[in-house]
């Protein structure tokens, strides 16, 4: 979901709509606003004595185009608070959308994340006569902010969410305290933008990024107290902290489509762009090695690390499933990806000479955090590899490495799985310098990941076969995407892409399980999608497709440029520039995410904001 606040001198409701536009990719299903009538009823407050009026609040569900549709254009308030909803407890209904307002409607919250303890918490306050409006364990939040204030806002947000057990970034306002918003977190994140005569709280940068540069990032625990000229950050217990002023480096062009029809085409030709940064002072050709200032490892740390786990959910572990092949393949010591949300319940054994990485886009994934935090706990060493700079992952690991892709804000992730491999490889040439590796075999290494943009581009430069084959298979209701050893993952990719943004059911598979039960599957209707690099695999990828193409299902292949056998096999082909094997998982990674694109925007589908999903989950 996706919080935006504003204090200041402008008409409010535009800022907010527009702030939760940018947010739309954090959550789709409804959204709303509720403001503080500040103006008139501040000054006839004083001269009569009375109450500021109600709040005014506006939601329904729908997209934010929907809201906006319904908010009207001349509201004068200045104070106010918006989301944007990615439902959890309670369907999508116009009463669910937030904010939620206490009974007298003197307090509006809005809430990203999951109050476990909501139904004690419900039960007792609905036994003292309190009536809700909604499904969502957010409206508890409001009614016992209400029961707590006693004329100061941030002390009774304090007092309420000591009462919660659970997630929450929340954003709370007063008719009585026009003018002023409390904030407080804890694990999900809420960042404070400072601009000039005004006050922005959001859920992530993107929301403020065309106000201001400013901005003070909260960690769980704290509280924000915010006026347009002034905010306070305090602890629970009162004490007041003093936070540091960051400063956002991201251009406003970054979350624009700048010509480009979907933010998913514009993040898939962003990619040679991304790559280079990710590798940017990162490769020593003088001493044929990887350079990573962020790990905070000496090297004898380093040559103590005898196994290698890689922590992620969906897009990123996809990544890290990559990586875990060229990290045992250059460094020579076992790795393996586990899914975030598997391991933390798992009791993981968490032994001393493991290095663990959280891989995460948006480093906010709530499966990611806690299962990194589960690793900590035991004691085990956890470096992130982030997008989003400051994001909670970020901060909490023990150190890590940027992947510098820019914002990402197509919810399915192209260019941060390709520049998360980047990373990883640079991690993989560093420790396996340190190991096995030969200068000359760091050398190459390095050749082969600088071409890698150059061999992208030429794919990008022509993507009509890849329009054209989308064209011709869209209507299909099922697919299978093959491939092997260091490309499997990639095929798993592809098939999580293809779901996503067309809502064609895809399976990704080893090309050598495919005998062992998929085939029964296989119909004229059930096309394969084979990616066959030129590796030690290659042949052996050719004989599934033959085992496919004999019981009459249709073959795609992604293979590599002048490959005639491989296309006499197949029905259709398409083609990337060779590569040294490793880098495979980069240039057939992005056939497929086009192959994705196509498909969807040839069904028709909202590419940008696939039905039921959202960016970054920052919930269990
Ligand atoms: C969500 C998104 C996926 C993403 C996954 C992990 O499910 O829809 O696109 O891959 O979260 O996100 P992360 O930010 O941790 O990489």
């Amino acid at each position: 979901c996706g919080i935006i606040g504003y204090c200041g001198p402008r008409r409010a409701a535009p800022v907010l709509v527009e702030g939760l536009k940018r947010l739309e990719y954090r959550g789709y299903d409804s959204a709303g606003i509720a403001l503080a009538r500040v103006d008139q009823q501040a000054s006839e407050t004083s001269e009569t004595g009375e109450e500021p009026g109600p709040l005014r609040v506006i939601k329904c569900k729908g997209k934010i185009k929907d809201l906006r549709a319904v908010v009207p254009a001349d509201l004068p308030e200045t104070t106010g608070i918006g989301h944007t909803r990615w439902a959890t407890h309670g369907e999508v209904t116009d009463e669910n959308a937030h904010p939620h307002l206490d009974s007298t409607e003197s307090f509006a919250i809005v809430h990203n994340g999951v109050i476990e303890n909501f139904h004690q918490l419900k039960d007792h306050l609905m036994a003292e006569g309190v009536e809700f409006r909604s499904e969502t364990d957010s409206e508890v939040i409001v009614h016992l902010l209400a029961r707590a204030y006693q004329g100061d806002l941030a002390a009774a947000l304090k007092a309420t969410v000591s009462l919660l057990k659970g997630t929450y970034g929340i954003v709370a306002m007063h008719r009585g305290e026009p003018g002023r918003l409390v904030g407080a977190r804890n694990g999900s994140p809420l960042v404070l933008g400072i601009g000039q005569g005004e006050m922005f709280l959001a859920s992530d940068t993107t929301a403020i990024l065309g106000h201001t540069r400013q901005v003070v990032y909260l960690e769980d625990g704290e509280v924000v107290s915010v006026t347009a000229d002034e905010y306070i950050t305090s602890d629970l217990r009162n004490r007041e902290i003093h936070k540091e002023v960051d400063h956002i480096g991201w251009e406003l062009e970054s979350i624009e489509k700048t010509g480009f029809s979907h933010f998913m085409e514009k993040e898939i030709h962003e990619q040679p762009e991304a790559i280079r940064r990710a590798l940017r002072g990162r490769l020593d050709r003088e001493y044929a090695t990887g350079h990573l200032g962020g790990l905070n490892l000496g090297s004898r740390e380093l040559l103590e690390v005898g196994r290698i786990v890689l922590l992620a959910a969906g897009t990123s572990y996809h990544a890290g499933m990559v990586a875990t092949y060229a990290l045992e393949e250059l460094v020579r010591v076992p790795a393996v990806a586990e899914l975030a949300s598997e391991l933390r319940y798992r009791n993981p054994l968490v032994e001393r000479d493991a290095l663990y990485f959280a891989a995460s886009q948006s480093g906010e994934t709530a499966d990611t955090l806690y299962a990194m935090r589960e690793v900590q706990r035991k004691g085990g060493r956890v470096l992130g590899v982030c997008n989003v700079v400051g994001s909670t992952i970020a901060r909490e690991s023990d150190g890590g490495v940027y992947i510098h892709s820019g914002p990402e804000i197509s919810v399915a992730s192209t260019k941060a799985f390709t520049s998360q491999l980047a990373a990883f490889y640079v991690f993989a040439l560093l420790m396996g310098r340190m190991r096995h590796l030969s200068f000359d075999q760091g050398a190459r290494i390095i050749e082969a990941l600088e071409a890698v943009p150059k061999q992208i581009e030429t794919i990008l430069a022509n993507t009509a076969p890849i329009q054209a084959l989308a064209k011709r298979y869209a209507s299909c209701e099922h697919f299978f995407f093959l491939g092997r050893g260091i490309n499997y993952p990639v095929a798993l990719e592809a098939a999580l892409k293809l779901k996503e943004v067309s809502y064609i059911h895809a399976e990704g598979y080893s090309a050598a399980e495919i005998k062992h039960g998929p085939l029964a599957l296989i119909t004229e209707e059930t096309p394969s999608f084979f990616l066959v690099p030129r590796d030690g695999l290659r042949e052996k990828v050719i004989t599934s497709m033959k085992e496919v193409k004999a019981r009459r299902g249709p073959v795609i292949a992604l293979a590599v440029e002048g490959d005639r056998e491989v296309a006499d096999t197949a029905d259709e082909v398409l083609f990337v520039p060779e590569a040294h094997p490793l880098m495979y998982p980069f240039l057939l990674a992005v056939p497929t995410q086009l192959f994705a694109y196509y498909c969807a925007l040839a069904r028709g589908c909202n590419v940008d904001q696939p039905r039921n999903l959202a960016k970054s989950v920052t919930v269990e």
